[in-house]
């Protein structure tokens, strides 16, 4: 049986004060799951240090492929284990589609996340030209594919993979229940190929606007194992709503 996981990604939101004011409403929940927030790196101490020995796992939203040293503007994963983070998410489809990561660079960030003791949330996903091109399942494999020729399944399963379908981030268009549920079993039978019982206890998220009238449904399904919220989880009452609805 696998326990349901629920990651915040606040990607490039927040202050100071408002962090201060999520963590406080936060302090009143008791998330029936396992849930990581994701919050950017210059707020990773701040938010750190509110949520320790709390119901909630600190992480990073991206770390360098490079081991510390000449990469200005890059932080390491290295310095991100040193502030207490648990979870890092990679190759979220913002940084491929804007930032230039390929399938490759996302396996090796996830590589190196891994040999640091981090937790790597690994998103893939396709675009709308792709689904509309039927291409769905190609394309996730593909990404998924090389992933797998830098991390075995057995490490994939004490980490996360997240299923994002480009179309459905922030657009507040989900993927159905229904369509979702056909990428998380692909998704879990090309790990069980290479590893079946490490695939079964692989956690894969879906991602793309869930919030919390939709979680219940989604969080249903059989191959599916929790959620990377967005803007949904920049307020902290919607977010544990949707944590509530992975019971
Ligand atoms: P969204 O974002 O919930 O705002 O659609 C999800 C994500 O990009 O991780």
């Amino acid at each position: 049986m696998r326990r349901k996981l629920v990651a915040a990604n606040w990607k490039m939101n927040g202050s100071s004060a408002s962090n201060a004011q999520w963590v406080t409403a936060w302090r009143r929940v008791s998330p029936p799951c396992d849930v990581v927030v994701c919050a950017p790196f210059v707020y990773l101490a701040q938010v750190g240090e509110a949520l320790a020995a709390g119901s909630a796992q600190l992480g990073a939203q991206n770390l360098s492929e490079q081991t510390p040293g000449a990469f200005t503007g890059e932080v390491a994963g290295e310095m991100l284990a040193d502030l207490g983070c648990r979870w890092v998410i990679v190759g979220h489809s913002e940084r491929r589609a804007m930032y230039g990561e390929t399938n490759e660079l996302v396996a090796k960030k996830a590589a190196r996340a891994i040999a640091l003791g981090l937790k790597p949330i690994v998103c893939v996903g396709e675009t709308l030209a792709e689904r509309d091109g039927g291409r769905t399942l190609e394309v996730v494999s593909a990404q998924m594919a090389a992933v797998l020729a830098q991390c075995t399944v057995a490490q994939l399963a004490e980490a996360a993979i997240a299923y994002e379908p480009v179309w459905a981030i922030g657009t507040g268009r989900t993927a159905t229940p229904a369509q979702a549920q056909e990428v998380h079993a692909a998704v879990r039978a090309q790990l069980a190929q290479a590893d079946a019982p490490a695939a079964q206890r692989t956690r894969i998220l879906y991602g793309g606007s869930v919030k919390p009238a939709n979680a219940g449904e989604l969080f249903a399904q059989p191959d599916i194992d929790g959620g990377l919220i967005g803007g949904a989880s920049l307020v902290a009452a919607d977010f544990a709503a949707i944590c509530a609805a992975a019971k």
